[in-house]
């Protein structure tokens, strides 16, 4: 696949509402684009992608657009239209960010990623102008931000008249997304360019590779808010942040491990590395090794440090540098390898098995490795809360097969796999016992379907051009 797909807009058909209102501020009656980038919910493989497993998202019907002009010049200038002001820089002097949490610091990634990587000239590049609208729920785990950060990344190739492999498209974006302050995976990037109509996405890393695995018939997932915002930006980030540090260092002492035990001394910085081919040992003795060198844990570094023979500084300096060139400060009780070693591995293992039962149609395994998978992210990696658990039970007690949190946790969404003949019903029930009984919300009718809703798989990202 090519990005940005670019999809020429019959010239007779009305053009969508956003770019109506880009031609009227712009007084421009031809030359607009349209880029749309969908949001995402994952059924399962959490906190598995920057571990080098794999994930199974699918791209939602909800989406980020941005209704553009390219510039003159190098400006880049940006109205959001959900009143979150106007952002403009040059992309030549735009590698600052804004403030911590600032929605532009998504725009400047994107622009970012693609003039390090050399794939636009920065001395010739140009900007865009124009305004952006989002459907997808913020703070809520289902993507808004990397949304942002592909639309607006098709923007800037589009302006500057560049195509790309849209695999290498993803690689980039995901890690200039970095830029904005936490060390994500691929995951999100590559299922918002890269999504099918009805099908979910398996996606491999390192390198990235992509899979259709369709989805299943007569059922629906159905995503529900739990209204605690999960934003990238602030303590969640923190949280987020450790849980990557903590399973580089797993793998640290599993590489120790490894090496003291067998001799055999492999290239591995993730934990998805130690595969059996690799490693020429089955999980099962990995784990038991895992188990051995993590014991105690959570350990300090000093005590990671004298496990595997490197100084704490070393350790620091490497394992626990962040993209923003800080280094993360170590937690008082220490880092918790082996939960976060556990959760990492049964969740590939369950990804893959979700796969085969996706494939045969086989609802409830799915539930049930849903339901596994949301107990690992509670017990082992720690990113559920109050609010998603009583949410995860009364959509169980309301017929959902399987429920489980979806994307980085702390809050945010869940998705639901129900069956379709009991979709009302299972919404009316989780309105009344969560919503009403649980958080004492009435939920205002227009805002319903901002906080639970069925979700079609949809397309990838793509730009319609109006000429
Ligand atoms: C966030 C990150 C992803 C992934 C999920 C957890 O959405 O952006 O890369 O790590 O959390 O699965």
């Amino acid at each position: 696949m090519i990005a940005p797909l670019i999809i020429d807009v019959d010239p007779h058909a009305e053009p969508d509402g956003l770019v109506r209102l880009l031609r009227r501020r712009y007084d421009n009656d031809s030359n607009a684009f349209l880029a749309v980038a969908p949001g995402r919910v994952n059924i399962i493989g959490e906190h598995t992608d920057y571990n080098g497993f794999p994930v199974l998202p699918f791209a939602i019907d909800r989406e980020i657009k941005i209704a553009f002009v390219p510039s003159d010049d190098d400006t880049v200038e940006l109205t959001s239209m959900d009143d979150y002001g106007l952002r403009m820089f040059q992309v030549r002097e735009g590698r600052s960010p804004y403030a911590q949490g600032d929605w532009g610091n998504y725009v400047k990634a994107a622009v970012r990623g693609f003039l390090e990587k050399g794939i636009i000239d920065a001395r010739r590049a140009r900007g865009f102008r124009g305004i952006c609208a989002g459907s997808i729920p913020v703070s809520a785990g289902l993507s808004s931000s990397s949304a942002l950060v592909v639309a607006a990344g098709l923007a800037f190739l589009a302006a500057n008249g560049v195509e790309m492999d849209s695999l290498d498209c993803a690689g980039i974006l995901a890690r200039s997304e970095r830029f904005a302050g936490i060390e994500g995976g691929g995951m999100d990037q590559a299922v918002s360019l890269m999504g099918k109509q009805d099908m979910a996405l398996k996606i491999d890393f390192f390198p990235l590779r992509i899979q259709h695995v369709p989805l299943l018939e007569k059922h629906v997932f159905v995503v529900c808010n739990s209204l605690v915002r999960a934003s990238k930006t602030a303590s969640a980030r923190m949280s987020y942040n450790r849980r990557v540090v903590e399973c580089r260092l797993a793998a640290l002492l599993l590489r120790a491990a490894l090496v003291g035990r067998t001799g055999v001394r492999i290239d591995a910085s993730r934990l998805g590395d130690f595969n059996p081919e690799k490693t020429g040992l089955s999980w099962e003795d990995l784990e038991r090794m895992a188990d051995e060198v993590m014991y105690g844990s959570p350990l300090p570094v000093s005590v990671i440090a004298n496990r595997v023979g490197i100084s704490v500084e070393d350790i620091v300096e490497e394992y626990c540098a962040l993209s923003d060139g800080t280094a993360f400060v170590q937690p008082g009780e220490g880092y918790e390898v082996w939960k976060r070693f556990v959760h990492v591995v049964t969740e590939a293992r369950r990804v893959e098995e979700t796969v085969n039962a996706l494939t045969r149609g086989d609802v409830t395994a799915v539930g049930a490795l849903m339901n596994l998978s949301h107990e690992s992210c509670r017990d082992n990696y720690g990113i559920s809360c109050d609010e998603l658990e009583a949410l995860t039970g009364i959509a169980l007690e309301s017929g959902a097969i399987g429920s489980r949190l979806t994307g980085a946790g702390f809050g945010g969404c869940t998705v639901n796999l129900v069956e379709s003949s009991i979709l009302s019903s299972f919404i009316g029930d989780v309105k009344t016992k969560y919503y009403e009984d649980y958080l004492g919300v009435i939920l205002d009718p227009e805002r319903r379907d901002d906080v639970l809703f069925p979700c079609r798989a949809s397309d990838g990202a793509r730009i319609y051009r109006y000429r």
